[in-house]
């Protein structure tokens, strides 16, 4: 089953896909952890893509339909796929099927978090993650268990991103609205899309995107 994630910036798009990767065994491909691991290795990819991130805006189409097009080659990607941040434009969405097509593969469900702009830069100013599993969290919302110890590995090495201060959260917001968010339009027509409370728990939201992919609801 491949499925896409969609929903602005701190809708909770990585922490549903990091759960439904451990649970299901699923792919999570998150274009944005992509990019800042090229960004970390200064490959010719990185160096083109920091600039543009750390501004809050998108990175061009061709680069991001060539990183998921190599990654869907990977054979770990045949028990199922979660596009996490991705697609992001009509001509994403557009390559996306083309080389779905292309490749065989199918595309099950489109679930968009709903949430309130307003939450949204307290999430991300909240948000660190573990620097050696990257496993996510939040300052009030999770937590981990035991302060500073990973729940996950137990490192107590954690790490924020750079992009994550609220100026450019309001960019990356606004390229949202403009660039993305007709992206719902493309996917209802389909009538593969699926709009669920995003602002729920986030045990809440795990447990009706589960239903969802379940056929439950
Ligand atoms: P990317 O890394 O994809 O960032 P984003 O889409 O802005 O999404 P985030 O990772 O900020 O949010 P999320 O929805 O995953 O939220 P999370 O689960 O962490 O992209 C970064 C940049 O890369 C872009 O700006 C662009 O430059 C470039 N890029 C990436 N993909 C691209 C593409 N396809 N095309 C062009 N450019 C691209 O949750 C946030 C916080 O809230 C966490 O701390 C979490 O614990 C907490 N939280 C989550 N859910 C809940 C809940 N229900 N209740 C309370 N707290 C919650």
């Amino acid at each position: 089953m491949n499925i896409i994630l969609l929903g602005p910036p701190g809708a909770g798009k990585g922490t549903q896909a990091q759960r439904l990767q451990t649970d299901r065994g699923m792919v999570q491909l998150s274009t944005g952890d992509m990019l800042r691991a090229a960004v970390a290795a200064g490959t010719p990819v990185g160096l083109q893509a920091k600039a543009v991130m750390d501004a809050g805006q998108l990175v061009s189409d061709d680069i991001i339909v060539a990183l998921i097009s190599d990654r869907l080659d990977e054979p770990d990607t045949r028990a199922g796929v979660i596009f996490d941040g991705f697609p992001r434009t009509t001509a994403q969405a557009d390559a996306l099927d083309a080389m779905l097509a292309t490749k065989g593969l199918t595309l099950d469900h489109v679930v968009e978090l709903s949430v309130d702009e307003d939450a949204l830069v307290d999430r991300i100013t909240g948000r660190f993650s573990c620097a050696k599993c990257g496993a996510g969290y939040h300052d009030r919302f999770k937590p981990p268990v035991a302060p500073g110890v990973c729940d996950s590995c137990g490192s107590t090495e954690f790490k924020r991103r750079p992009d994550d201060n609220e100026e450019t959260v309001r960019k990356r917001m606004t390229e949202y609205r403009e660039k993305t968010a007709p992206i719902s339009n493309y996917y209802r027509e389909k009538g593969l899309l699926r709009q669920i409370d995003g602002m729920a728990d986030i045990d809440v939201v795990y447990s009706e995107i589960v239903s969802i992919l379940n056929g439950k609801s």
